[in-house]
């Protein structure tokens, strides 16, 4: 029993860290870091999920214009998650984020399952990024005039259940146009696709091979990575302001009316789901092997990351829902959408290029954080070494950077985003809420330790963390509780057949 809970020592975390055959280096400051944590945010969640959050869909209330309550509630828990994650990121200035505080806090058996669960979160995750990325991407060629064959730009899920949506509709006798060009395209896929053996071969080659064009980039380096990523984060700022500043002036307040349809329980279901967007604060703390001077740096990059953010997307949000009627924006594009509506096609083209940019700079974070987990976990044995090897020249975890690379590409290819979307949310702010908890242990197991960054008002800013993300997730469907846990059971599958007989800590 003892085993499951033995705590790796901050002593020993640091010591480790610090084998000059694992060095990553130290390359990013504190604007560099905010950059980092506004790519890694700023994505899918405000260019994808905020129309099904205002909207509504299949399994869940919208929350009509009131998500800019959806907006500032989501904010608040992660803000209070972020000011634990800042405590644990300058005092645990290394690689492997909220998997590495639970080693040194709640013991290996937690870690294992953190580190497990932050798999959903950034490989998961960024399968959602991928499919948004590819739906935008192939958007912004059929503005070129080019179209992207049907079969070759969407999963086999969606397409099946398109037609089948094609095939009630007919049924019906109601007119098929009105399901929309997205669903009219993804049924042509099952029809026009080439057959093997009798089944259509239908996968969303161009999520598959931005993923890969990701990985690429961030075996070369981090340096190069983070240049990348900043370019990106500019631009997609630069496509964001144009969206509010032209969109101000296309404001009907009477859209504003009904202000929350649904009550409180379509804005905490929106706010549920919305919080895809505001993942990625947390992701800063993955580099923090590669920060200079972590202990102030961390901590700026995360808060000031969530504070630009939040801003960003209230504002969106108010200028989105005032431009058309919430119940219209129940779209895979929808602030695209709301210029088309308008007529506007050519702001609705230059939306989709910024939604290109965006959702690439969350993907180069992403791809850059899973790989350091794996790291860590490798270097503390609960995964094979050679998942610890640092590439000779370029100094980059890159076998696991391959590995997650291929694993990531081959899900974007074959998966459903709102599945992936809802299943990403449920990991993340589980792992929030053993981040909270870990920070009450530590300050009452090691007291003294020097904490560069102290969370304000211990416990209870990590208590409300665990009140508010447990709240998030009880608003998420049965569904993804059942594959969440799926995972979770896997996870401790391999935990009992691998890690707990190689860990490092077991030598000792
Ligand atoms: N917050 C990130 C996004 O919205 C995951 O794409």
């Amino acid at each position: 029993m003892s085993t499951l809970f033995r705590l790796k020592s901050l002593d020993r975390i640091f010591h480790e860290a610090e084998r000059p055959q694992q060095q990553l280096k130290r390359a990013l400051g504190p604007v560099q870091l905010t950059l980092l944590g506004v790519g890694a945010i700023i994505g899918a969640g405000i260019f994808s999920t905020v129309g099904t959050a205002a909207a509504g869909g299949a399994d869940h209330l919208g929350g009509g214009p009131a998500i800019v309550l959806s907006f500032a509630l989501t904010a608040v828990a992660c803000a209070f998650a972020a000011l634990c994650y800042a405590e644990f990121a300058a005092m645990v200035p290394i690689s492997g984020s909220a998997y590495t505080y639970a080693y040194a806090t709640l013991g290996e058996l937690v870690a294992w399952i953190i580190g497990w669960d932050l798999i959903i979160e950034y490989a998961i995750g960024n399968v959602a990024v991928a499919i948004s990325w590819s739906g935008y991407f192939q958007e912004l060629l059929r503005g070129l005039g080019i179209e992207f064959p049907v079969w070759l730009g969407v999963d086999y899920r969606t397409a099946a259940q398109a037609l089948q949506q094609v095939g009630e509709s007919q049924a019906a006798g109601l007119n098929i146009a009105d399901l929309g060009l997205a669903v009219e395209r993804a049924a042509r896929a099952m029809t026009v696709a080439p057959q093997l053996a009798g089944m259509p071969i239908i996968f969303n080659l161009p999520a598959f091979l931005i993923v890969m064009l990701v990985t690429w980039v961030l075996v070369i380096g981090i340096s190069e990575s983070a240049w990348l990523n900043s370019a990106m984060v500019v631009l997609k700022l630069v496509i964001i302001a144009f969206f509010l500043i032209v969109g101000v002036f296309y404001i009907k307040p009477e859209n504003w009316t009904p202000f929350a349809p649904n009550g409180f329980k379509g804005v905490s279901t929106a706010a549920a789901l919305i919080f895809f967007a505001y993942i990625g604060f947390d992701a800063v703390s993955t580099a923090a092997e590669e920060t200079r001077d972590p202990q102030r740096n961390m901590p700026i990059g995360m808060i000031a990351s969530l504070v630009v953010c939040t801003v960003i997307y209230i504002l969106v949000a108010i200028v989105l829902t005032g431009l058309v009627r919430y119940d219209q924006l129940g779209t895979a594009e929808p602030l695209a959408t709301a210029f088309s509506a308008l007529g506007m096609h050519w702001a609705a083209g230059v939306i989709s290029l910024g939604a290109v940019f965006a959702t690439t700079s969350v993907l180069v974070v992403f791809q850059l954080g899973q790989p350091r987990i794996f790291f860590s976990m490798a270097r503390d044995g609960l995964l094979p070494p050679w998942a610890a090897k640092v590439h000779p020249r370029y100094r980059t975890p890159h076998v696991t950077t391959i590995l997650t690379g291929i694993g990531v590409a081959a899900f974007a290819a074959i998966a459903n985003i709102n599945e992936v979307v809802e299943l990403t949310n449920i990991g993340t702010l589980f792992a929030f809420v053993l981040v909270a908890v870990g920070i009450i242990v530590l300050r009452r197991v090691d007291p003294s330790r020097a904490r560069p960054f102290r969370t304000p008002m211990v416990p209870l800013v990590p208590l409300l963390t665990v009140v508010m993300c447990g709240y998030l997730m009880l608003e998420l469907p049965w569904v993804t509780w059942v594959r969440f846990g799926v995972w979770l059971a896997i996870g401790l599958v391999f935990y009992f057949l691998y890690g707990v007989r190689h860990s490092t800590l077991r030598e000792r």
